[in-house]
């Protein structure tokens, strides 16, 4: 499918250009499973896989926030799985990065900082094990993705609709998330990139990170996390899900590469090596175990703005 590029009052407020555009899904049908992070972890992205396999879920609809490589150990081989699978990848920061062959990640990292000097490392690597072809598929994909579920309008994206690296996290204010769901005209966004899940519900609109597969949420555990959006007679239903994965093979590989260890460590340990992206709030929670959410959504929260474009 093409993505469409439909000039409007929203592309022109974007701050960075759109590679692609937004592609529509039109009307998808539960159950769908969302992700972010693969973060070149074979090890987590093949679990995830299998994870979706065993729900009866297809890898059409499987719906990736980006960030498809980074830290890890096998780049090549974590795109040649998700384009096996036949899911639907939003291109963050990461792929914009190595599709336009960038020096600089565009994480949003401060300069200087921990994170910033250790991503020349990690982005040498996956530079040196990503071929022509990984690299132009990273180019093909959509900045963002619309779809509607039972007339509730969703947006999954990377950063935020405004800005691919934006950080938001769930101590992030309110009026934040909400004015990037009006500008969206979606009644819930679908994000990723801060790395770690979470579910906001503000007023009509929700906000919901669905967590990265690839490196664990800070939490004190070895566990990373994706979410499933399913359909019952009560309506719609979004659940947050714990990935457990071979997290030792990972790792040990991660250092046979000679990739940075306070990424490699954090694969068991379940913590980050520094909170230099966190707000406090987040910085606080370091280490708390992460518990599982489960929210129903309205079937319908407001008509379709986009059943126009469906299908496309
Ligand atoms: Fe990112």
């Amino acid at each position: 499918m093409r993505p469409i590029l439909r000039p409007g009052r929203w592309i022109l407020q974007r701050l960075r250009p759109p590679p692609l555009g937004w592609h529509d899904l039109g009307a998808l049908t539960p159950p769908l499973l969302f992700f972010g992070g693969p973060y070149s972890n074979l090890h987590a992205t093949t679990a995830l896989a299998k994870h979706a396999s065993t729900l009866g879920i297809a890898g059409s609809s499987c719906i990736c926030t980006g960030d498809v490589v980074a830290y890890g150990a096998h780049p090549q081989e974590t795109v040649g799985v998700l384009r096996e699978l036949g899911c639907h990848v939003v291109g963050g920061n990461c792929e914009e990065a190595f599709s336009s062959r960038s020096a600089d990640c565009g994480c949003g990292f401060a300069e200087g900082s921990r994170c910033d000097i250790l991503s020349a490392r990690w982005m040498d690597y996956t530079r040196r094990n990503l071929d022509d072809d990984a690299c132009a598929w990273m180019s093909t994909l959509p900045s963002d993705i619309r779809f509607s579920v039972g007339g509730v309008n969703f947006f999954a994206t990377h950063g935020a609709p405004s800005q691919v690296n934006r950080f938001v996290f769930d101590s992030t204010d309110a009026s934040v998330k909400l004015r990037e769901c009006a500008n969206a005209e979606a009644d819930v966004i679908i994000a990723g990139h801060c790395g770690l899940p979470f579910t906001n519900e503000i007023g009509t609109s929700i906000w919901h990170n669905p967590g990265v597969i690839g490196l664990p949420a800070n939490d004190g555990t070895p566990r990373t996390w994706f979410s499933t959006l399913s359909e019952d007679e009560d309506g719609l239903r979004l659940e947050t899900t714990p990935l457990d994965y071979d997290h030792t093979a990972a790792q040990t590989q991660m250092r046979q590469a000679g990739l940075p260890e306070e990424y490699a460590a954090t694969l068991s340990t379940g913590l980050w090596d520094n909170c230099e992206i966190l707000p406090a709030a987040e910085t606080r929670a370091q280490g708390t175990a992460l518990t599982a959410i489960s929210i129903a959504l309205p079937a319908r929260r407001r008509p379709s703005k986009i059943s126009p474009f469906a299908g496309a």
